[in-house]
């Protein structure tokens, strides 16, 4: 069976944690027992709402504050596939972590708040919007909108067209989704309608004909791997075990993996051999191909040369790591004007660093990508630019042309995505 990596993301308190822990309670991936547990608990802090919630929000911290931090991984089949449930958090403090789990989706599930003023609130200067375009830029090309709390509109098919016609035109028109990749499910998590099956009486959403959420999910195409490539893996964490052993945890992006391989792992460009690999979550493998998400436990290598931030190689093709940068950016909409010389964050697969523009070179056109003014004094919403970037320190870098996950980039400022965009050359290479 083909793995789905599935990106939860939307504004947040739509309730994308609140889907996610239902579904996997009615997939039996959350035992009865441990919702119990949360139903009691979660009550006695006067918080009885976020039971569900709970499943994906495990840290006492987020229990305290009802929100989402980390991206919550989980694990559930479909008809179709073996799903990695990716639950993002929605508040606008930690895009950064959203962006950790956008880089590794497939696909991704969009949860908006139905109900009245909080669907227009995560439209206007919220996280519907922010969301959806960093999934895109990230080469994300396939969406479900999950109109999520249908009980609070009184399962109002008025409202519901109304919401699909709003997030439909903003995600084909500004987002740039092909129109037959956008699906929209009605449903309501709170009363489980439209979740695993069809609306259970003639009460709710009568009036909707298509797929329930989890159907909705195996019309995703299967995603394209890049097995045949060379290795590329991304390094979203580490855990360093005893006996000179690590293991770094990501995505394998492209290429292959098998037990007693040599990898060169960037930037330190050290050698190391795997020892095992882990795929969805726990269980052990001989090989993986790309598209897994894997744990691989290195020795033969000093395990403060493996971090998160860093990439496993091909020893042969090891990835740039480099400082000066082009880039091709689009600034999303409401973004803030962009000039040369103001400070960004600069975030790229798991790495983030510091950064400057030092050069706009061109303004685009949205359409053609032919140059439409050279040496523009600044950047405005909505407009496509050729700009050089400086880091603070290199990153680990691949053009976009070659690998899609490794040359994605996000640049952010004050809190707020400012540009998205991707690499277009290296321009110099640290030593
Ligand atoms: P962040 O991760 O912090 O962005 O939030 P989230 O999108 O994961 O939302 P969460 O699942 O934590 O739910 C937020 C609140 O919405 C909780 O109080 C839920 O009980 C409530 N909620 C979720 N789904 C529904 C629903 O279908 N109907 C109603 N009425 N409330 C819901
Ligand atoms: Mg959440």
């Amino acid at each position: 069976m083909a793995q789905l990596n599935l990106a939860v993301v939307g504004h947040v308190d739509s309730g994308k944690s609140t889907v996610s822990g239902k579904l996997l309670l009615l997939l039996g991936q959350v035992s009865n027992k441990e919702m119990h547990k949360n139903e009691k608990e979660a009550k006695s802090q006067g918080k009885g709402s976020f039971a569900y919630a709970w499943a994906l929000d495990e840290s006492t911290e987020e229990r305290e504050r009802g929100i989402t931090m980390n991206v919550g991984v989980k694990y559930f089949d479909s008809k179709k596939y073996k799903v990695v449930l990716l639950d993002s958090p929605g508040h606008k403090d930690f895009v950064p972590n959203m962006i950790s789990g956008a880089a590794q989706a497939d696909a991704a599930l969009l949860v908006v708040d139905g109900s009245h003023g909080a669907f227009e609130a995560g439209m206007k200067g919220g996280q519907t919007k922010e969301h959806s375009q960093i999934i895109k830029s990230f080469g994300v090309k396939q969406i479900i909108v999950a109109v999520n709390k249908m009980d609070v509109v009184g399962y109002s098919k008025d409202r519901f067209d109304e919401i699909k016609d709003t997030i439909g035109t903003f995600l084909t028109r500004s987002c740039r989704f092909e129109k037959s990749s956008v699906c929209c499910v009605p449903l309501s998590a709170m009363d489980n309608q439209n979740l695993m099956s069809a609306p259970s009486d003639d009460r709710f959403l009568s009036w909707y004909s298509g797929p329930c959420l989890f159907d909705a999910i195996d019309s995703f195409q299967p995603p394209k791997r890049e097995s045949e490539k060379p290795l590329l893996m991304p390094i979203c964490d580490v855990i360093k075990a005893s006996k000179g052993q690590v293991s770094a945890y990501g995505k394998l992006q492209a290429g292959t993996l098998r037990n007693g391989l040599k990898v060169r792992v960037m930037p330190s460009g050290e050698l190391g051999t795997i020892r095992s690999l882990e795929r969805d979550g726990s269980q052990s493998c001989s090989t993986a191909t790309a598209g897994d998400s894997v744990a691989v436990t290195l020795q033969g290598i000093d395990v403060h040369q493996v971090m998160a931030g860093g990439v496993l190689c091909d020893p042969d093709l090891p990835v740039a790591f480099a400082r000066h940068l082009e880039l091709r950016v689009q600034l999303p909409d409401g973004a803030q004007p962009m000039l040369i010389g103001s400070p960004l964050e600069f975030h790229i697969h798991h790495a983030k660093e510091g950064a400057r523009v030092v050069k706009i070179a061109a303004l685009l056109d949205r359409k053609t990508l032919q140059v439409a003014k050279r040496l523009p004094r600044c950047l405005l919403a909505n407009q496509v630019a050729a700009v050089e970037v400086v880091l603070q320190r290199p990153v680990c870098a691949v053009e976009f042309s070659k690998c899609r996950a490794l040359g994605n980039v996000s640049l952010r400022a004050s809190g707020k995505t400012v540009a998205l965009g991707t690499v277009t050359r290296i321009i110099d290479e640290a030593k």
